[in-house]
């Protein structure tokens, strides 16, 4: 099936900042969240309700939604662990709230510090006070394709959890591929699972580029016909809670992939360059993002940049 066009949510101000040491200004948080609306991207995770103990790094989120610039156009999603993040989201004017479950016990435990079934519990008061407050829900499932520390995870798990999330009311299911242990294997198969369960269920894909096939990932979820993936610019990001969490796959090379293969996105690439440049800056260490350096294939130089190797 040809797709034409796909929606892209950058994660960036949530997965990306998160996972990083140095704690951005919220001055330069909200800068960068106002570039990303400029260049077109359709939803945003801005940041998370999260409590502030457990990521100190996005405890502004409040200040973030207060004074970013709102555009018709992009959606700002953040994480909700529980009733109180659901309190201060709807407080903060948030346009979408991402609940979050880990697929195994393990990682839960170690993320939220509960089960999945006290999870899913809790996210029926979240679920009631973004239905009060008309706030659209997101389910997310983290360590969807496998687990750091339990290893596989089955399809039989994600649709398990999909059953429950439908139930609740979402509309679909982000599988997040916390420390990157997709394969194109395993990505048809959780696709074609929970499709086969629920085939009105919509499938958003969240790959990191752990083991660097994050967008051999995407092109075996293209061909089965997924237009909806998350990435984060300069391919920062990762999870505390997970042991060797590395980044995203990184948005700008994502886009210059699709861009490239004629199917659109509606994001301007050349500035999401600049802003992935200017995060790194603001960092100050070299981001694993590989456009953003080369930029497009036919940028041409001038001869004379470059030594000639003998003879000149
Ligand atoms: N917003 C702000 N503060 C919150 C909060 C929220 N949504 N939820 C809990 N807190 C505070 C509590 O008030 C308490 O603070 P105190 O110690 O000063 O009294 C503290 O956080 C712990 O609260 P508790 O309810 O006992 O939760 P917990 O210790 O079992 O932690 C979570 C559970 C879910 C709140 C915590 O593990 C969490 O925020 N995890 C998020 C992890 C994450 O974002 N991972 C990356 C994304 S994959
Ligand atoms: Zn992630």
């Amino acid at each position: 099936m040809e797709i034409k066009k796909v929606k892209i949510t950058e994660v960036g101000p949530r997965d990306g900042f998160q996972s990083e040491k140095t704690v951005l200004k919220t001055e330069d948080k909200i800068n960068i969240i106002n570039d990303l609306i400029d260049s077109g991207f359709p939803r945003i995770e801005v940041s998370s309700f999260v409590s502030p103990k457990a990521i100190p790094q996005l405890a502004d989120a409040e200040m973030i939604l207060n004074n970013v610039k709102r555009s018709t156009n992009t959606t700002l999603a953040a994480l909700v662990p529980n009733a109180r993040g659901a309190l201060r989201a709807v407080e903060a004017n948030l346009d979408e709230i991402v609940v979050f479950l880990s697929a195994s016990e393990s990682h839960n435990t170690k993320n939220v510090n509960r089960t999945v079934k006290d999870s899913l519990a809790g996210f029926k008061d979240i679920a009631d006070i973004a239905g009060k407050n008309n706030i659209p829900i997101q389910g997310d499932i983290a360590t969807a394709f496998g687990c750091p520390f339990e290893g596989n995870v089955s399809s039989k798990r994600l649709v398990e959890i999909s059953k429950e999330y439908k139930q609740m009311g979402f509309k679909g299911v982000t599988l997040g591929d916390t420390t990157g242990m997709a394969t194109p294997p395993v990505v048809t198969e959780a696709v074609d699972s929970i499709r086969q369960a629920l085939p009105d269920f919509y499938i958003t894909l969240h790959f990191h580029n752990t083991r660097g096939i994050g967008l051999a990932n995407v092109m075996s979820a293209l061909n089965l016909g997924i237009t909806d993936y998350e990435s984060c610019f300069g391919g920062m990001g990762g999870c505390p809670f997970a042991p060797n969490a590395t980044g995203n796959i990184c948005s700008e090379d994502l886009i210059y992939l699709l861009h490239e293969m004629g199917i659109e996105t509606g994001i301007d690439l050349d500035k999401l360059i600049s802003i992935a440049q200017n995060v790194e800056n603001l960092v100050g260490h070299k981001l694993p993002g590989q456009v953003m350096r080369a930029g497009h294939r036919l940028l041409s130089y001038s001869m004379d940049e470059v030594p000639t190797a003998v003879g000149a």
